[in-house]
This record gives structure tokens, sequence and C-alpha cells, in this order.
């Protein structure tokens, strides 16, 4: 006889599996259909019929985009592609979380890059903001890629598209080709960018399982994509600072595994008041894959971010099922939940513009 959580996991994977189609609809946003049997409980999976309606955010992107905008002999994706290879696998996991935190403040609109607030220089721009500070890394990439695509196609590419290209092409490297989706373009850069706006729209490494669904349903995005998207701390570092206080003996004591903890507080030690950085994947550090979920349930993860996937029964199951049912399953959908993230408050011509640097708004190039 099959035990209830087994149960649970396998419905989370043809949940999963189910949805594979219909990319509009969380488990979390679709009540479930009546139960034909009475037991075990199971709560909040999406009925593959009727199809979610589309989402709106993004749907004005189109993959190939730039195709037809640069002439036969310009290549736009492989340009990016070309400078994201170049880097190594601390640059490319910063890759990947320059396309989260631009999304998450004021939609995927390369406001993250602006060296200053818009026409008013004495507001601190977003990069500068404790979030990104000095922890956000891959600029001088995506420069190198703008300034490269400037001048083969001057004023057509925006860098919002830039950072949305380098993000997949990062995923697809680290994982060693496994991540591989298409990535639609046609995004405007934006013209703002405030540091005071990072700290309401970034989730903190602090917070907990209900702050952090309500932090990624403001963006549109789901429980379901909040857990999957976690998965990318199965790449890069983290500064101590963003974990020891709430996670670390003796200020405090969480439920991360004793013999990990000592292992942090050692490497987090300085005498010298050194913010020092560690692996977020003490397994497979450079390798984006599914060992993050693995990590979660032998509680070695670095925030109550990442503890907070086990603190809710659904998002436990999708844990369970990244990390051991099916290898392949968190691969296919991290690429459509990057997709996703890509369609946060696009913006259009009508709002936005074609950045010639990706560090200013044209009125200061
Ligand atoms: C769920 C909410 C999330 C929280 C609270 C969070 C928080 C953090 C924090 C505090 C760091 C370490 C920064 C430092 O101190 O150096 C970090 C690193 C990182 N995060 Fe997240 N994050 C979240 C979601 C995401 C998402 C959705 C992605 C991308 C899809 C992502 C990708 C990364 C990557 C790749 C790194 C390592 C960066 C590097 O090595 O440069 N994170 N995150």
């Amino acid at each position: 006889m099959m035990s209830p959580n087994k149960l649970a996991v396998l419905t989370v994977i043809f949940a999963v599996l189910g949805s594979v189609t219909c990319q509009g609809g969380g488990y979390y946003s679709s009540p479930p259909p009546p139960p034909t049997t009475p037991s075990p409980p199971v709560y909040h999976y999406p009925s593959p019929q009727p199809p979610p309606s589309p989402p709106t955010a993004g749907s004005q992107l189109i993959v190939g985009y730039y195709k037809n905008k640069c002439g036969a002999y310009v290549d736009v994706e492989a340009i990016v592609k070309k400078h994201v290879k170049a880097t190594d696998a601390g640059m490319q996991a910063g890759l990947v979380r320059m396309f989260f935190h631009d999304c998450f403040i004021r939609g995927c609109d390369a406001s993250v890059l602006l060296d200053t607030f818009s026409n008013d220089t004495s507001l601190t721009p977003e990069k500068f903001a404790v979030p990104n500070f000095p922890s956000l890394r891959g600029y001088e990439v995506i420069d190198a890629a703008k300034e490269e695509i400037e001048a083969a196609c001057p004023g057509k590419v925006s860098c919002a598209d830039i950072i949305a290209f380098a993000a997949r092409d990062a995923s697809y490297f680290l994982s060693g080709g496994g991540i591989n989706f298409a990535m639609p373009a046609g995004r405007y850069d934006g013209n703002v960018s405030l540091a005071s706006e990072a700290l309401s729209n970034l989730p903190p490494p602090f917070g907990g399982f209900d702050q952090l669904v309500k932090m990624f349903a403001a963006k549109g995005l789901d429980a379901f994509d909040m857990v999957t998207l976690s998965g990318a701390h199965s790449i890069g570092r983290s500064h101590c600072s963003s974990f020891t206080r709430d996670r670390l003996p003796p200020s405090n004591t969480s439920d991360m595994d004793p013999a990990f903890a000592a292992t942090l507080q050692a490497d987090c030690a300085s005498a010298d008041g050194t913010d020092n950085t560690v692996m977020q994947d003490f397994q497979t550090p450079d390798v984006l894959d599914n060992q993050y979920y693995k990590n979660v349930l032998a509680h070695k993860v670095l925030f109550t971010s990442d503890a907070a996937l086990t603190t809710d029964f659904m998002a436990k199951n999708l844990v369970r099922a990244y990390a051991d049912f099916v290898p392949y399953l968190w691969q296919n959908k991290f690429g459509k939940a990057m997709v996703k993230m890509g369609g946060i408050e696009v913006k259009t011509a009508a709002n936005g513009e074609i950045r010639k640097t990706c560090r200013k708004i044209n009125s200061r190039s």
C-alpha cells in the first residue's frame, strides 16, 4: 500500500506534468476539482481542463524577435551567448540573479543597470540598494554584449532583452546544456531606477513561506514558480551577512543541519570583520541542477527563505518531486518559470526606450 506522502508527491508530479502545456495556471491559483475518492487528503492541484487564460504580462514578447531586425548577418542572441560563454561560473550565476532582480523592480526593463536614478543624479539607483550592492554581478558582461550589438545594429536591441538572453544562456552553460529554452524578446528599457524600491520588491533571505508567496504573487508568479525559481540557489555564492544573523548559532538556532552550520560558522569567521562569501550549494556549487532540492530536504541550505520551502505541505512535496522523482522535471519547469518571470511588467515603445548605453537613459547619453 502506498504511503500518503508518496501519493502526495505523485500527485504533484502529475500536476506538474499536466501543467507543461498550460503554463499560465499554478497549483495555488486554481481551485481543486471535487475529490472522487475520499482519501488521502490532497489539496490544490491544477485541473488540466479547461486551460487557463494566457497571462497578459509579457504576451507581446516574441521568440526570435531580433531575427529580422538587424539584417541577415547580425545574430543578436549569438552575440550575447558568446559573451556569456566567455565568463566564469560565478559571473554566470550573477547573470541569472540579475534577471530576477531586474524583473522584480519595475518589471524586466534593465532598471537595475542604470548608474543614476534618471535625470536626477541626487537619488540612488537600484544597483546600490542593499540587496544588490555589493553582491550583484555581471554588469560588465552586459556592457560588452551591448557594445558589440550596438556597433552592429544601433538603436534596436534593448538592454532588458540582453539581460534576459544572458540569464537564459548562463542557465544553459551552468546546467551543461540541460536547461535549454527559448527566451521571447521585445522588451523596452525603462528610464527610472530607485534604490528605495529594492527592499519592498525583492524578497528577503529571512522571509518565511507566506511572505515569499505574497511577494511573488505581487509579480504575477505563483507558489509553484517561487519553488521552481528558488532552484537557482544551486549555483553562486552568498555573503555571510545574508544568513548568519537568523540562521547560525549562537545568535540563532534554526533547523539547519548542525554539522553544516558548524562549517558555515568556520567559513564565515573573520578576524578583521570581512564579510566572507560561501557557496550556496556545497555539493555541486557550479552546476545548475536539482541538488538544491536535496539540500533543502537535508537542511543544508543557507537562507530562511530556502528552508521555508519545507514549511508548506504542497511546496515540500514539490521539493521532493524535484529532488527525487523525475530528474529532468525541474530543468524543464525552471526554463518555463524563467520565461514567465521575463514577462513581468514589460515595457513597450509607449513607456520605454532602447538605450544606447545600458548604464544611462538616452537623454543622459
Ligand atoms: C525566493 C526568494 C529569494 C531570496 C530571498 C533570495 C536571496 C538571495 C540572497 C540573499 C543571495 C546572496 C546574496 C549575497 O549575500 O551575496 C542570493 C544569491 C543568489 N540568488 Fe537568490 N533569492 C531568491 C530567489 C532567487 C531567484 C528567483 C533567482 C533566479 C532565478 C535567484 C538566483 C540567485 C543566484 C544565482 C545567486 C548567487 C549569485 C552570485 O553568486 O552572484 N534567487 N539570493
